[in-house]
């Protein structure tokens, strides 16, 4: 999918994409609280760290096309995330529901902050 250099439609493509990724957190957590089995939160997890990385890449297209000042620094963020998350994603074997709890709540808060600065940085520079 081609991303647009007109910074409306890449605006309106990031909340998409972040509604998105909230209602997968939400997939995730509910799947945790409602005590199902391990396979399938180990499958939606595996869902959301795809959309997650779909998202990124997204992300950095739509920073880079739009000549955004600090699309290095939010980059690196980025990728400090994935390396972070693609190990615990590997040490988990599917049936740990504990450490998928703990992978969890690491992306709940991980996200949470990145929305809240520098994904909400790049919102307002869009607007701008
Ligand atoms: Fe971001
Ligand atoms: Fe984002």
């Amino acid at each position: 999918m081609e991303v647009s250099a007109f910074p409306k439609m890449g605006l309106s493509l990031l909340n998409e994409q972040h509604d998105m990724l909230k209602g997968q957190m939400h997939s995730v957590v509910e799947a945790l609280d409602q005590k199902e089995a391990a396979g399938v939160v180990a499958k939606r997890l595996g869902d959301l760290i795809r959309y997650v990385d779909l998202h990124f890449s997204m992300e950095e297209e739509v920073m880079a096309s739009n000549d955004y000042p600090r699309l290095a620094l939010h980059k690196s963020a980025h990728e400090a995330f994935r390396n972070k998350v693609r190990q615990l994603h590997e040490s988990v074997d599917g049936s740990n529901t504990e450490i998928m709890e703990v992978l969890v709540r690491l992306l709940e808060r991980w996200l949470e902050n990145h929305e809240a600065g520098e994904d909400e940085r790049l919102l307002e520079f869009m607007k701008s």
